[in-house]
């Protein structure tokens, strides 16, 4: 049997062997999925261990997303440029790091009809946060607000992108072009531990056009504070879940060279809700 892993710590409440284990039953492969857990000085060997024949790969998540990138041979450009990866391809014993954050996002945003034509905004300053810019830049071609708890953070994230093309900012919410905004990507953690005690940014809603989204990465609970304030302000309003559902896809296409529907991992998803 074909075989594939997740390495995160913790590892043991990820949805992504319900969703690989549906893909590979969709596919007609005989696989196996397994979530394990890696203490970050288990990385290394955990690696190791994916150039055996057989071996599709891993994904790669908390702590390791870019811990990981020392030991793999090569990135893919995206891997590249947001500094994270997400997958590893494993191919004759040679590892490749790519994230399929960014695409999946990418894919979730185009799914929810996302206005592409704006000003974006990001919040967050994190690995997360960086898939979000790329796509913002590389892919739709927007200049960036990156709003964060730390400013020097999202001044650092800011100052990395050095090639031509749009801008991206750190902003305070109060320096954002609210009225040239029509698309804000939820890329910070803010919330996950405590939703209730976190404040939500001081974002101008009622600035932005009616047909503005707001994505949010999370997806526990399905309808984020963030979003709750948004459609109350009559604004569309996602969560991370299409995004979840993209990256895992992609994934599993990069091992296998399988077309695996999205709905597949969606309704993975929704039968472990
Ligand atoms: P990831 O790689 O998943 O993006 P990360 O690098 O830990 O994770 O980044 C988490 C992001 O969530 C950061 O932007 C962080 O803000 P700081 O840079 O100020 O730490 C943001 N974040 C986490 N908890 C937060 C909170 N309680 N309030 C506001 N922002 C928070």
């Amino acid at each position: 049997a074909l075989r594939a892993y997740l390495y995160a710590d913790p590892a043991a409440h990820s949805l992504s062997p319900a969703m690989h284990r549906a893909a590979f039953a969709h596919a007609g492969l005989r696989g196996e999925y397994e979530a394990v857990r890696v203490p970050p000085e288990g990385l290394r060997d955990a690696l190791e261990r994916l150039r055996q024949p057989g071996v599709l790969g891993a994904n790669l998540s908390l702590p390791h997303k870019e811990a990981a990138l020392p030991d793999l041979d090569a990135l893919t450009p995206g891997a590249r440029a947001i500094g994270a990866v997400n997958t590893v391809i494993h191919r004759d014993g040679r590892l490749t790091g790519e994230n399929t954050d960014a695409p999946g996002l990418l894919a979730a945003l185009r799914d929810a009809n996302a206005p592409a034509q704006s000003h974006v905004v990001v919040l967050g300053a994190g690995g997360a946060a960086r898939a979000a810019v790329y796509v913002a830049r590389e892919h739709l071609g927007r200049d960036v607000s990156v709003v964060n708890r730390t400013r020097a953070r999202a001044e650092e994230l800011a100052a990395a992108w050095t090639t031509p093309g749009p801008q991206v900012r750190a902003a305070d919410p109060s320096e954002v072009p609210w009225d040239e905004v029509s698309l804000i990507v939820n890329a910070s953690s803010a919330g996950l531990s405590n939703p209730e005690q976190t404040p939500l940014p001081d974002f101008d809603f009622p600035r932005l056009s009616t047909h503005a989204l707001v994505y949010d990465m999370v997806y526990k609970p399905r309808e984020t504070r963030l979003m709750a304030e948004a459609r109350r302000a009559g604004l569309r309003a996602e969560n991370g879940l299409g995004m979840l559902a993209h990256q895992a896809r992609l994934a599993f296409a990069a091992w296998t060279g399988a077309d695996v529907p999205v709905g597949v991992f969606l309704e993975a998803l929704e039968a472990r809700a």
